[in-house]
């Protein structure tokens, strides 16, 4: 069975053909970073007008790399949220119309899941379930406990910024680039992680919960004092390097913390990991340190990010629990309950 997927929740346009919900035929991705870069963030109008040039030249590109046609495909699945609504839209009626056109089923897979699909699709043999799901992208920052594929619940979740937006933000302050979590890793590199003492935040009665807000504004407050009056020029290149590692140090060992505690409080052995910031070379290594035990599923290269296999991927897995086909009726949702 061949799926075409669609991804349009953000700032990437993506394409992918994918075999009997596995076997990767094409996966091609249009990165808008460069023209939200000058802004330091995603500009929601600007990436709904770049998805509306780009999501057919994906699609065509797609198909070609796959060596199918369009006749070919047998499901049409797109990212149905949570995500910008007006990117949302435009991937949801493009594929509603190749559906109605083709007279072939079409499906809506939640973007988050897919992002743990991704880790699934990138290992041979299914894990036993239960799993423990720990999704950690731009958007978004959870816990989740899997029964199976399709069957989840949700144990902790960021009460405001998500890990890589925290990512995104500290690299803003420190004037690197969007997106700043790449650059926050190497300029890391050269830093000392024990220079500054932050944390990351607890929630109150919650300790699956995560917050950021106040760990990046502790870094926005080393830089620039309470008053906000300092400015960037003071710090050395290496005092730069500490602030960074620092931040990273505080983020990444409270994502190992609260994922290693879910872990025991459920019994479960088998973590999966989905999002952008799991491309984190520190982050992997420091869960193989803390705990040597588990057992780790990562996404691989080309499916930690926004990416469109995963997306056809989860939908061939839905569609063949159901079997049937959406509602055309289906509308897209900025935000999705897990
Ligand atoms: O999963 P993703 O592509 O998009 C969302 O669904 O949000 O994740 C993008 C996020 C950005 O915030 C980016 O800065 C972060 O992942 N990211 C990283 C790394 N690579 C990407 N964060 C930390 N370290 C990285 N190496
Ligand atoms: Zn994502």
């Amino acid at each position: 069975m061949l799926t075409l997927g669609i991804e349009s929740t953000c700032d990437e346009t993506a394409c992918a053909i994918v075999r009997d919900g596995k076997e990767i035929l094409s996966n091609v991705i249009s990165s808008q970073i460069d023209v939200h870069k000058v802004y330091g963030g995603v500009v929601p109008e600007l990436a709904s007008r770049q998805h509306i040039n780009l999501i057919m030249p994906m699609i065509d590109e797609a198909l070609s790399k796959a060596k199918v046609s369009l006749e070919e495909i047998d499901l049409f699945a797109v990212a149905k949220g949570p995500g910008l609504i007006g990117a949302l839209l435009i991937g949801m009626n493009v594929a509603k119309s190749l559906a109605l056109a083709m007279n072939k089923p079409f499906i809506g897979v939640n973007h988050i899941e897919a992002h743990l699909y991704a880790a699934l699709m990138s290992h041979s043999q299914l894990p036993t379930f239960p799993c423990l799901g720990v999704v950690l992208s731009g958007g978004h920052t959870a816990l989740i406990y899997m029964h199976e594929v399709g069957y989840y619940e949700l144990l902790g979740q960021t009460v405001d910024d998500a890990i890589g937006e925290a990512f995104d933000k500290v690299a803003k302050m420190l004037q690197l680039p969007y997106p700043g979590g790449p650059e926050i890793e190497a300029l890391a590199k050269k830093g000392n992680p024990q220079r500054f003492p932050f944390k990351g935040g607890r929630v109150k009665e919650k300790p699956l919960n995560f917050s950021f807000s106040g760990l990046k504004t502790a870094v926005l407050y080393t830089l620039k004092g309470q008053n906000e009056e300092g400015n960037l020029a003071s710090f050395s290149e290496s005092d730069l390097a500490d602030l960074a590692a620092s931040f990273q140090e505080a983020a990444l060992q409270d994502v190992v913390k609260k994922t290693l505690l879910a872990s025991k409080q459920h019994g479960i052995d088998t973590i999966i990991f989905g999002g952008g910031v799991t491309n984190n070379r520190y982050l992997r290594d420091l869960f193989t340190s803390q705990d040597a035990t588990k057992h780790y599923l990562w996404p691989s290269t080309g499916l930690s990010l926004d990416n469109a296999a995963m997306i056809a991927g989860l939908g061939y897995h839905q569609y063949r629990r159901l079997l049937k086909s959406d509602s055309l009726d289906l509308e897209p949702s900025p935000r999705i309950p897990f």
